[in-house]
């Protein structure tokens, strides 16, 4: 399998892209660009080589992180690939990382980087209640993960309809668990009532820390923002899960940037380990740190970084995600696809898979952010992605994406 280890799947690529059909070319056509962005991003030292394989491995569940995988296959092998595909299609994403050049021509290895352990960090504020704001997949999930964890968390919602959502996604999970020998009824009972529900955001007055994680438009979160800049109590820390929108901007919407910061987490919230954490040019090093105290405590693995379009893992994970559609586009089959980065490459989805679990709309919107930001032609969005979100074809939630759901 490539992420956990032998060479031999990879012989000398035929790289293009419209020919791609056996396991090992999907393989290859997808992960090397991804493997090379890695290093791109490595290379701008927007992140540690650590922080750029935890975010893979526990955002994702990818067995190793990039440049382990980089490490594994060999820097030679796979910029010799890269550089022979640069040649015929020309496109930036495939020119070997300058990095890359010099590790493969010096034989090092990205792993020395990879073990930058920085030192335990500390609560500096007292955090014992926390606040959601929120009602859907990933706003019910974050309460789970924080009632679980043994705080009290007071979540807010738009209706009583909307907050019983809430409780019915966590008892669903925590039966599961109970049917899997994973939790017991009195490990449910102690969750549900941590809980406190609220239609309105006053309820918020209390808490330590109130975590966003309402509908990703601007005006929706710049406007909560100012509410919890008045809501909230002195030296409350308020977070948002976005996962696209400037994180600075909403913390110049309230009186208090210093407080504000990215805490984002990842679908399905309650499985996936990963909390990003962005602090803005604004926010206080005793927020950060006592974030990343909290993101221990509640049993998940924090990554450091700062506000920038796609963070770490979206920024990998996207490019990643379109060029799967721009190769099914090509011709070569969504199962075929899907099967081969499972198989070949040990991932624990199919990018069609995981697309339609993120949603077509979520990864079209941010698509066009990295865009936007980086402006690499090759982060065009995939003309079948606009295709599905414009005829409503999200994925899981509408039951049909790119796979159909229907039964
Ligand atoms: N909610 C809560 N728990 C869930 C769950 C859900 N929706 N889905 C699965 N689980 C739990 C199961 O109960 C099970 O728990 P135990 O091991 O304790 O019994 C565990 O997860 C494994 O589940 P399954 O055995 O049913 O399924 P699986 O082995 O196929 O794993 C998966 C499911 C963990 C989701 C796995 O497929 C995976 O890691 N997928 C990758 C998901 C991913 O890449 N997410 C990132 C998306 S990008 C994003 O979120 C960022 C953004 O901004 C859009």
């Amino acid at each position: 399998m490539l992420l956990t280890g032998s060479k031999c799947l990879f012989r000398e690529a035929e790289w293009r892209l419209m020919s791609a059909q056996s396991p090992e070319q999907i393989v290859e056509t997808l992960i090397y660009p991804y493997l090379n962005h890695a290093v791109r991003m490595l290379e701008a030292e927007y992140a540690t080589a650590g922080d750029i394989d935890n975010g893979m491995r526990f955002g994702c569940g990818y067995p190793a992180g990039p440049l382990a995988v980089l490490d594994t296959i060999g820097a030679e092998t796979v910029r010799a690939a890269l550089a022979a595909r640069h040649a015929e299609t020309g496109d930036h994403l495939h020119e070997p990382a300058g990095l890359l050049v010099t590790l493969a021509a010096s034989g090092g290895s990205f792993a020395a980087a990879a073990g930058d352990a920085s030192a335990a960090p500390t609560l500096k504020r007292p955090i014992s209640s926390v606040g959601v704001v929120g009602t859907g997949t990933m706003a019910s999930g974050i309460v789970q993960v924080f009632a679980q964890a043994g705080y009290d968390v007071v979540y807010v919602g738009r209706s009583a309809e909307k907050l019983d959502g809430v409780i019915r996604y966590i008892t669903k999970n925590l039966d599961r668990a109970i049917e899997r020998g994973k939790a017991t009824e009195d490990d449910k009972a102690g969750v549900l009532e941590r809980l406190t529900g609220s239609t309105e955001r006053e309820a918020l007055g209390g808490v330590d820390i109130v975590i966003e994680a309402i509908a990703e438009d601007l005006d929706l979160k710049l406007q909560l923002f100012k509410d919890l800049d008045r809501i909230a109590k002195p030296g409350a820390i308020l977070a948002t899960t976005t996962s696209s929108l400037p994180i600075t901007q909403l913390g110049q919407a309230t009186s208090r940037p210093a407080d504000v910061i990215g805490m984002h987490f990842f679908n399905p919230a309650p499985v996936m380990k990963l909390v990003e954490i962005v602090t803005t040019e604004e926010t206080s090093p005793e927020v950060d740190e006592t974030v990343r105290a909290l993101t221990a405590q509640v049993g998940k693995v924090g990554v450091s970084c700062a506000d920038r379009s796609g963070f770490i893992v979206n920024c990998l994970l996207f490019p990643y995600l379109n060029d799967a559609i721009k190769l099914a586009e090509s011709g070569v089959d969504l199962v075929t696809i899907d099967t081969a980065i499972k198989e070949g490459a040990g991932l624990p989805m199919g990018p069609f898979e995981l697309l339609d679990v993120v949603g077509n709309d979520v990864s079209l919107a941010i698509q066009e952010e990295l865009l936007a930001e980086f402006e690499e032609p090759g982060f065009t969005p995939a003309a079948t992605l606009v295709a599905k979100v414009r005829d409503g074809e999200l994925g899981r939630k509408t039951k049909k994406g790119f796979h159909d759901y229907a039964q």
